[in-house]
């Protein structure tokens, strides 16, 4: 059954949480939700303690006026399981229920989502509230969405308690098909004496004297995440069952460092993907991981997906929280909405006086009205609703992105050839290019069927299983354009060295063979022919086929192959064998896409990003100017600029330093 959000146009709210405020302040958010154009709200997030004040004992009084309010006013509730947030006599009655580090600490509750996901008693606890709630609120007007739970494994991604133990164990069970001798030789257990002869002699993961097995490890990180999956699908279940129409979501975190989810899982089990993204300070230009993440969600969801979270101003996380610069908090959303968001929401609503986020940006900032961030949501509210027929339409890529968890979390275990490379850093790398040049990238898995693209690029792919392998090799025999990354191909999906040279599972379609690694220490750089320099990573390559693009000049492996261009089936297949500088990078993945035949979405001056969305009958150009000075970008005739609704004269439009333009071509 299709479940899909009932709002029209794009959705426009944020986390809206009352019960920290009198109830007098609730009219007055009503009216400025009206004033700033706000039709969704997610409520009851951290709600649990105040509904259920004791075991089996519910007092839906307020969330019953809170929905009313809300319903009176025109304004949907995205009503949230109360569950990532238990109350403290749930710890009192469960102190088993409390989470325990790799250390064998036991953490205290006091704050937020400090329980054991393998708790049976948080599950027993947490399905009996969402059924409480689903049954009271199945049939509410207001209820248009199901918010569950809030950010799984935003703190609590691992537990290393005992009861964690016999469920990593059971879930091993399942994958080896009961067999220990299948788990052994996966884990290579023959080395330093880590045979087991039990299955109760498995324990996660936790502090141990030197490196533990990445085997081991490995397959930890899978079970923390289909753990966390089981809890999110069991609640779904439940509030399935009262409002079998009502869509359900949970927000993802697909931003920067947080990586302890496999989302390739998790996205097929929601009837709407819904993200969170917040900036950091530290990141220049943060709006180029704003649209990579943007992609990578679009490309998640197959389609359209909901922005649920992102801040107006300062977040109160990172060691210094600064506020947005002039107009960033429309370039920002609209940005969002480039990338495929039919809906725009913040943390929170109204910023907060007490409690750990009282320093954390809002819709309505601490000053009230007066204040620069109203007026820019107010305007922002204007904005979306001018963009209303944008909702649905999709992307247009030619160019994929091969992106993986399993191969994240491979590369980054310890003991590595150098722990310096980091995966998010280096899909970012490839990936910013290609943004600065305008050009439309979707995420793929390395198994994903790839006809609809051009160019398939694999940043890193230290772990891909034979399939993955055989398919990205396959769509370069076919004519495809393929360019792989250093340290890809190398280990099969338990961890284990491809032989006869690297990079291994890439070797053949490379036309290559490296039999020696050099990273390169931190700092250090090698020279490369055509003037660039390389760093990070260094390889004593042969060819086989291939021909050589660049070579270093300078270093122990002067002369060697850096870069290199194979011709393999009907295709090509391009292998980086180190990290040349930005620069170099840029030029080298322009030549690759030019020769596959891929365009930008739209030629346009430095630093205005360009994306687009396709509808049935028009194309929706975002032009977004990140920089100084204005800019003039060509459109179709017959064009109309949303935001103003005035029609494109001269077949171009101006884009305002700052400002944001969202072209309707016809087609
Ligand atoms: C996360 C959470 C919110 C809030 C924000 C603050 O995204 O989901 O509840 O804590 O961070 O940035």
């Amino acid at each position: 059954m299709k479940r899909s959000l009932s709002v029209p146009g794009i959705a426009y709210g944020g986390d809206y949480n009352p019960e920290q405020w009198p109830e007098d302040v609730w009219a007055e958010d009503m009216r400025l939700m009206r004033e700033a154009g706000v039709t969704m709200v997610s409520v009851g997030i951290f709600s649990w303690a105040l509904m259920e004040p004791s075991e089996g004992v519910y007092d839906f009084s307020r969330m019953d006026r809170i929905l009313g309010l809300l319903h009176d006013n025109g304004i949907a509730a995205d009503l949230a399981t109360p569950t990532a947030a238990p109350p403290a006599w749930f710890f009192t009655a469960h102190p088993e229920a409390l989470p325990v580090d790799g250390d064998g600490r036991t953490l205290s509750y006091g704050s937020r989502q400090t329980f054991c996901p393998s708790s049976p008693a948080y599950r027993t606890a947490a399905l009996r509230i969402t059924r409480a709630l689903a049954e009271r609120y199945a049939d509410h007007p207001a209820v248009v969405m199901w918010h569950v739970h809030n950010e799984y494994g935003c703190h609590n991604a691992a537990c290393y308690c005992d009861t964690s133990a016999a469920a990593f164990r059971n879930w091993l069970k399942g994958k080896y098909g009961n067999d220990l001798d299948a788990l052994n030789h996966a884990w290579g257990t023959t080395f330093w004496s880590q045979w087991y002869y039990d299955w109760d002699e498995i324990l996660p993961p936790r502090a141990t004297g030197a490196v533990p097995n990445p085997t081991h490890q490995l397959d930890w990180r899978r079970f923390c995440s289909d753990e966390l999956l089981s809890l999110y699908t069991a609640e779904r279940d439940v509030l399935r069952e009262a409002a079998p129409a009502t869509p359900a979501t949970t927000n993802f975190m697909v931003m920067h460092n947080f990586d302890a989810l496999d989302y390739w899982r998790w996205a097929p089990e929601l009837d709407l993907v819904s993200n969170d993204h917040y900036l950091r300070s530290t990141d220049p230009e943060s709006e180029i991981d704003l649209a990579l993440s943007g992609d990578l969600v679009r490309s998640l969801a197959g389609g359209p997906w909901l922005l649920m979270e992102h801040s107006t101003g300062a977040v109160n996380w990172q060691p210094v929280n600064r506020a947005k610069n002039p107009g960033e908090l429309r370039r920002n959303a609209l940005a969002h909405v480039a990338r495929g968001a039919d809906g725009i929401a913040y943390f929170q609503w109204r910023a907060a006086k007490a409690g750990a986020e009282q320093w954390h940006s809002a819709m309505l900032p601490h000053t009230g009205t007066d204040s620069r961030i109203w007026r820019d949501v107010v305007r922002l509210g204007a904005d979306l609703r001018a963009l209303a027929e944008v909702r649905g339409s999709t992307g247009t890529a030619e160019v994929a992105i091969v992106w993986d968890w399993d191969a994240r979390w491979a590369l980054e275990l310890p003991s590595q050839p150098s722990e310096e490379v980091r995966y998010a850093d280096l899909v970012r790398s490839w990936y910013e290019p290609l943004w600065r040049a305008g050009v439309a990238v979707d995420f793929v898995r390395p198994d994903q069927d790839l006809s609809p693209y051009r160019l398939v690029l694999a940043p890193t792919l230290y772990l891909v299983d034979e399939a993955g392998a055989a398919n990205l090799t396959g769509f370069a025999a076919r004519g495809g354009t393929l360019a792989v990354g250093f340290h890809s191909g190398m280990v099969d999906e338990n961890c284990h060295v491809r032989l006869g040279g690297y990079p291994g599972a890439f070797r053949e379609a490379l036309g290559v063979r490296t039999d020696e690694l050099f990273p390169l220490l931190p700092g250090e750089s090698a020279g490369l022919s055509g003037g660039g320099t390389a760093v990070l990573w260094s390889e004593r390559l042969r060819l086989s086929g291939a021909e050589p693009i660049a070579s270093y000049t300078t270093g122990p492996l002067t002369g060697v192959p850096a870069v290199t261009r194979h011709t393999h089936g009907e295709g090509t297949a391009w292998y980086l064998a180190t990290c040349p500088d930005p620069d170099t990078l840029a030029a080298l993945l322009d030549r690759i896409r030019t020769e596959a035949g891929v365009q930008p979405v739209r030629a346009t001056p430095e630093r205005v990003e360009a994306a687009l969305r396709r509808g049935p009958d028009a194309d929706y150009l975002f032009l977004i100017n990140h920089g100084d000075e204005d800019a003039q970008v060509p459109v179709a005739t017959g064009a109309t600029e949303l935001l103003t609704g005035r029609p494109a004269e001269g077949g171009t439009v101006t884009v305002a330093r700052g400002d944001v333009a969202v072209v309707r071509e016809p087609r």
